[in-house]
């Protein structure tokens, strides 16, 4: 485990539980495998027993990990959570940017206190973990930032406000890649398709919903959040070293899907 892919690294999961306690989202299983290779996992969570949660995990697999609580969409524990990732160990390489939320309905149907939480969870968050990330990672030669957005960036169907903020979220990604990589830093996105994590059945998922959205995709498979984790853990290894500004999709291929011939 010393001797992985992420070994001396030291890496934040944002939003590093998950709401269903014993479920598998996209943050906790990125922190898992992060810990998994080596990396020593700051575990940022607003609700305290679900970091814990992944942290007996983790430590179970005999990895390294400590609880940061805090929200992410305010600016001082952000602040506070890059601080405590140097304090413990020195240095921050990895970011991944996990903390998202859904939201339905088109223009007519949402209102201005919807749209504004989802920008500020999904957008603003990122931004200002990023902001304090930048400078400790460029302290210790560069770093890789990984923002979690959506195919429903490209894909828009009914999801207006969550479409728009992982839109932002891909900008975001682009200008964090331009902006910092004189400083070493890369930045890329991961564009998930239809997960079957908790956040999307802990308010319940009928049957045929589910099926529905494992045959969206080409490959009529069920993503999760593991999928989401192995891309999170390549693009911040060093096996991803000539990688930046990239939007990478992990969806079986449901971008690709058409009327069919
Ligand atoms: N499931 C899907 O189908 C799907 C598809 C596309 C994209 N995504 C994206 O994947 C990510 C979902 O992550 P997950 O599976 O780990 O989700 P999750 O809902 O299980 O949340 C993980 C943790 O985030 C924490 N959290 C929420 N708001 C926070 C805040 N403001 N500050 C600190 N912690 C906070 C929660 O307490 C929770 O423990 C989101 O960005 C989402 O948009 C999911």
């Amino acid at each position: 485990m010393a001797d992985g892919r992420l070994k001396d690294k030291v890496a934040i999961v944002t939003g590093a539980g998950s709401r269903v306690s014993d479920g598998v989202g996209t943050g906790r299983a990125a922190a898992v495998l992060f810990a998994r290779e080596g990396a020593r996992v700051l575990l940022a969570d607003r609700d305290e027993a679900a970091a814990q949660a992944t942290r007996e995990l983790i430590v179970s697999e005999g990895g390294v990990a400590e609880v940061f609580v805090g929200d992410v969409t305010r600016e001082q524990d952000c602040e506070r959570m890059v601080a405590r990732a140097m304090e413990n160990w020195g240095r921050v390489d990895v970011l991944d940017n996990n903390v998202g939320i859904g939201s339905r309905g088109t223009v007519v149907e949402i209102g201005q206190a919807e749209w504004e939480r989802v920008l500020e969870v999904n957008v603003t968050a990122m931004m200002l973990a990023s902001k304090y990330a930048v400078p400790a990672m460029a302290g210790s030669g560069g770093g890789s930032i990984i923002n979690i957005a959506s195919i429903a960036a490209m894909r828009p169907r009914g999801l207006t406000a969550y479409t728009v903020s992982k839109g932002a979220v891909v900008s975001l990604t682009q200008a964090l890649a331009v902006d910092h990589a004189k400083q070493g830093i890369r930045a890329n996105c991961i564009a998930p398709g239809p997960l079957y994590t908790p956040m999307v059945y802990s308010d319940g998922m009928s049957e045929e919903l589910r099926e529905r959205r494992k045959q969206a995709s080409l490959l009529g498979i069920e993503g999760t959040g593991w999928d989401v984790g192995y891309a999170a853990l390549y693009l911040a290894s060093d096996e991803a070293r000539y990688v930046t500004g990239v939007v990478l999709p992990v969806d079986g291929g449901v971008l690709l899907r058409g009327p069919e011939r």
